[in-house]
């Protein structure tokens, strides 16, 4: 187990590389001749396998290079690749091709992404096809849909329990369905976004299945162990993830008589990818993924697929370098494909997956926790603290920014950064969990504790964006001042994230407000899991209503399209490049966003009084004398100084 070769033998790894290479390709050419692929494509896979052997060799040998069976399994990848290559559509080729040389293509301002549970938001796949005019309606153009693989039955953990990763969910369509919409949404040019849950698979997934009937190979592609010896030792260095599902990191399973590592539910097997089988087998699924014409891959749960006795097992170095094997695999394989790493662990961390050859995309936790904190604090000190040295990433990536998703929120935000600004991190973490919940005097919030560690203190929070922003409680009292404070919370945090940098994406229902529902309770397989509270059925009732009754929602949903449009419109937008300005002001967040010779200021006012900046300070932020609020169209003179009211934003540009 844990086998790795980080001292190699070889002198020169790269002379090894060719060599296998060598004896390989006549396996390959063979491969080739069984398939119609005509010369000129065979040619183009040629060349991204020269190009890309020398990285992806390397990358093995470091994982597996002292395996007696090494050997073989590279011939296996390599026709795993073959394969796939084969299999991929012409109109996805044209799509590799385009992107082989415009790497930057997700960078654009135009750029706005929307997650969803299609079960949730449409029943099935073939109702989404009739839901696109929403997206562009809203101005959706990167769609994230939540897993919809088979799942087992009862919990699934939200479809992240996948028994077969090349069938959709009967529920919810066929793999045909998924081909259409895909085919759809190229064509309305929305960029298809599909999770590849790869550290675990379901306890009733075929492998899991042969494990659990005694079939040694299958034992292996797990983490299987006979008695408490092994599982204690790992213990001692781990933590728990989901404490109130069970304690531990491992599950007995009665059938083997053994105890299986499940970091997540019981029924959510870890694979091991120290078994060279297990990497192939899954870089099989993946690209069979890829080529249903998925453009982005969110990599579900990075932290935790590489293990090592002593460690926590989170973020190990060979986790990495798993995923940068992946990654070299699909630009021989799939190369427009992207990944999207979901790494929600300390900020130093999350960074060491962005690379264009790990992960070109990643969650941005730590933003959106700070965006939450400020809005509670009603101070930017900690969150400009973090953005100064934080928000900066490797050309050729981004961050996907957002606020709610269909997870918890954990405050995973550096301590040194809280201390730099005077605050304890762990006090502050108690406060924000106490904020959250509705349990501090004064809290507009309505979340809910997530896998609370009686233990250790640790919580999470549950809730939809409108219920933590205040709009529930001030629905619920029926007070009118405390509505429109809810609305401008709402809005000013979707302006600080379709606005600083990177890929905005919104937990569909955000748009029109949607508040907790607390009626999963009532069903078994989800009462166990307060994140159900955020993921309710999308009424599309409200929509069709939205202009009377619906004042609310028309309110957010309108100024939420009207600021999309604006973001699209906006060259300045585009890209990562974010300047922070002083704004000589506790309260505003201010930043300057810069493009393709457009430049604008954002101010943002996470105070709930009105706050002053000084037209100094704006035309230090080269302002100039006149500028203009893009948002509310209004002109206005730097000679002043400029106050915004509660819960303000501004995108100002020099007029
Ligand atoms: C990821 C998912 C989460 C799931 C977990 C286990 O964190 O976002 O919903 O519970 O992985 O798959
Ligand atoms: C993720 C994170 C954790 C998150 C969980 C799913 O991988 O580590 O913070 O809450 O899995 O809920």
């Amino acid at each position: 187990m844990n086998v790795s070769n980080e001292k190699s033998n070889y002198a020169d790894l790269s002379f090894e590389a060719e060599l296998t290479l060598k004896r390989l390709k006549p396996q390959l050419k063979q491969f080739w001749e069984t398939t119609d692929e005509l010369q000129p494509s065979i040619d183009a896979f040629n060349s991204r396998l020269d190009e890309y052997w020398p990285d992806l060799f390397n990358l093995l040998f470091q994982l597996y290079g002292t395996r007696y069976d090494f050997f073989y399994h590279l011939g296996e990848i390599l026709l795993t690749c073959g394969r796939a290559w084969n299999n991929r559509d012409d109109e996805l080729r044209q799509v590799d091709q385009k992107r082989i040389y415009d790497k930057d293509w997700f960078q654009s301002e135009s750029l706005v992404g929307g997650a969803l549970y299609v079960d949730l938001f449409s029943e099935n796949l073939g109702k989404l096809r009739e839901h696109i005019s929403y997206f562009k309606k809203m101005g959706i153009t990167y769609l994230h849909l939540m897993p919809l693989f088979a799942v087992r039955p009862g919990n699934n953990d939200g479809g992240y329990a996948i028994s077969n990763y090349r069938s959709v969910d009967p529920r919810i369509g066929t793999i045909a369905d998924l081909k259409g919409l895909a085919d759809d949404l190229r064509e309305s040019g929305i960029v298809l976004v599909l999770d590849f849950v790869f550290n675990h698979t379901s306890d009733d997934h075929l492998w899991a299945m042969k494990a659990q009937a005694g079939d040694p190979e299958f034992q292996q592609y797990y983490y299987i162990f006979p008695d408490r010896a092994m599982p204690d030792r790992y213990e001692e260095t781990l933590r728990e993830i989901f404490p109130t599902v069970r304690r531990g990191n491992f599950t007995w399973h009665d059938g083997m008589e053994s105890w299986v590592w499940t970091t997540f539910n019981s029924f959510q097997w870890d694979l091991n990818y120290s078994n060279p089988a297990v990497f192939n087998a899954m870089v099989g699924e993946m690209l069979f993924l890829a080529n249903t014409g998925v453009d982005i891959l969110r990599l579900d749960a990075v932290a935790f697929i590489w293990k090592q006795m002593g460690t926590g097992c989170e973020n190990l170095p060979h986790a990495h370098t798993v995923i940068q094997a992946v990654n070299t695999v699909s630009r021989i394989a799939a190369p427009g494909l992207l990944f999207k790493s979901e790494a929600i662990v300390h900020p130093d961390e999350v960074v060491k997956y962005i690379s264009p050859e790990e992960s070109q995309i990643s969650y941005n936790p730590t933003l959106m926790a700070l965006l939450w904190e400020s809005l509670a604090t009603r101070k930017v000190d900690l969150l400009r603290q973090s953005l100064s040295h934080r928000h900066k990433l490797p050309t050729h990536t981004t961050w996907v920014n957002y606020l709610r998703c269909h997870d918890d929120i954990g405050w995973t935000f550096d301590d040194a950064d809280a201390e730099v600004v005077g605050i304890n991190g762990y006090n502050h973490r108690q406060f924000l969990n106490k904020f959250y919940t509705g349990q501090f005097p004064d809290s507009f919030a309505r979340g809910i504790p997530f896998q609370h560690n009686e233990q250790t203190g640790d919580m999470r929070i549950s809730g939809t964006m409108a219920s933590l922003a205040g709009l529930e409680m001030a629905v619920e009292e029926g007070d009118d001042d405390k509505k429109a404070a809810a609305i401008s919370r709402i809005l000013l945090l979707y302006g600080v994230t379709l606005s600083i940098g990177g890929i905005p994406l919104l937990y569909m229902g955000e748009e029109w407000g949607m508040m907790n529902d607390y009626d999963f309770i009532k069903d078994p397989a989800k009462a166990g899991d307060t994140r159900w509270v955020h993921r309710p059925k999308m009424k599309w009732e409200y929509l069709d209503n939205l202009e009377d009754d619906g004042a609310i929602r028309n309110q957010i949903f309108s100024s939420l399209v009207k600021m999309i449009k604006l973001r699209k419109q906006t060259p300045a937008f585009s890209g990562l490049t974010m300047e922070l300005v002083s704004s000589g002001n506790n309260h505003i967040l201010s930043y300057v966003r810069q493009s393709n010779g457009n430049r604008i200021l954002v101010l943002a006012n996470f105070s709930d009084n009105p706050r002053k900046i000084t037209g100094n300070a704006l035309r230090t932020a080269g302002l100039g004398r006149f500028f203009k609020n893009l948002l509310s169209d209004e002109v206005v003179a730097t000679s002043e100084d400029l106050v915004l009211e509660p819960y303000e934003l501004m995108w100002l540009n020099r007029d």
